[in-house]
């Protein structure tokens, strides 16, 4: 076994950062592991069997399910639930969150927001989908949790990860004390370590934005796409445009090769389209673990208070010149 680390031996070599290393965020950690690799068995052969196209209901985000959307959330639930260290799930995919009440649940300390599938749009043509997830210790210390334990601000985070299935299968996760990337070897099933404390470059030449919303965007927006649009060989400008419209992608990819993503207010969705608990937070804990910057425009993400479940912020996250740049447009223009 020399040379290769699995997921687990990383896992349970970092338990001691914990400060209250009691093994329950590890395990929680290796359940959410091995869900992804359920997840991604039916992603793989996702063309070969029934499971591509929609489900026919809609969730609360008012968005079409798919049956990989379905599938991811029951996946991911039933492993929180047989885990037993997890007391309540929020979940995209559904309205109210979800508390675990089983019996080894019971004195569970860990919450759990999770976006069971991201990229929805990317599953029937095979393009990279991911999973996103966020860990939070409760604050209520007896009873059943409840919404309050849930509504914590990105910076109470103890763990944030996202699994990518692209062309070869990642989970990158954080506790706090950087980011490291795993690789799913198929023969042996396991995440094996591949990118040890991953950093994102402090400049990156690639923008991130679905442009077609140009019109919408605010006027901050606009400035910063036509600042990474024009000709500057001292800054490498023009910069290069790659958008896939999975979140997880074209965030994995800037953090490897550095790059700013915008999801902005538009007129259309006015808080903006991503949802602060089960993506942003998450993105923004690795990204700033990773030494990038993650803002809603003007301030950091993970100290805005959320105050519902599925809210929605604006995001810019990744390099940190290039949000800067972009905040700084935001505050002269926006
Ligand atoms: P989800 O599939 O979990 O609903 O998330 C979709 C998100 C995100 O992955 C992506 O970056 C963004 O929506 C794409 O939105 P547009 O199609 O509006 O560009
Ligand atoms: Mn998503
Ligand atoms: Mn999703
Ligand atoms: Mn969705």
């Amino acid at each position: 076994m020399q040379g290769i680390k699995t997921l687990g031996q990383f896992i349970i070599e970092k338990q001691a950062d914990f400060p209250y290393a009691k093994g329950e965020l590890s395990r929680l950690l290796r359940d959410i592991g091995i869900a992804s690799k359920i997840v991604n068995r039916e992603v793989n052969k996702a063309g070969l069997v029934d499971i591509l196209g929609e489900a026919g209901t809609v969730n609360i985000q008012g968005e079409g399910q798919k049956k990989l959307d379905v599938f991811a959330n029951t996946q991911f639930i039933a492993a929180l639930t047989s885990g037993g260290e997890c007391c309540i799930v929020a979940t995209e995919e559904e309205e109210e969150f979800v508390p675990i009440d089983s019996p080894v649940s019971k004195n569970a300390k860990y919450i759990v927001c999770i976006d069971p599938l991201d990229g929805s749009s990317n599953i029937d043509c095979n393009v990279a989908v991911g999973t996103i997830f966020s860990i939070y210790r409760r604050k209520s210390v007896d009873g059943m949790a409840t919404l309050e334990d849930v509504l914590q601000k990105g910076t109470e985070q103890v763990a944030a990860g996202y699994v990518i299935y692209g062309s070869s299968t990642m989970l990158v996760y954080t506790t706090g004390k950087g980011v490291n990337g795993f690789t799913l070897d198929p023969s042996i099933g396991e995440f094996c370590l591949s990118h040890p404390n991953m950093r994102i470059p402090a400049d990156g030449k690639i923008y991130s934005i679905n442009e077609g919303n140009y019109v919408h965007f605010p006027e901050g927006v606009k400035k910063y796409l036509k600042y990474a649009q024009v000709e500057d060989a001292a800054t490498g400008r023009p910069y290069t445009s790659r958008y896939i419209g999975s979140m997880v992608g074209d965030i994995h990819r800037n953090l490897i090769k550095g790059g700013i993503y915008m999801y902005p207010t538009t007129s259309s969705s006015p808080n903006g389209k991503l949802r602060l608990l089960y993506e942003c937070n998450p993105m923004a804990f690795i990204i700033e673990q990773a030494g990038g910057v993650a803002s809603d425009g003007f301030n950091r993400i993970l100290e805005i208070e959320p105050k519902a479940l599925h809210q929605r912020v604006a995001i810019f996250i990744g390099s940190e010149k290039m949000v800067r740049v972009a905040e700084q447009l935001m505050a002269e223009y926006s």
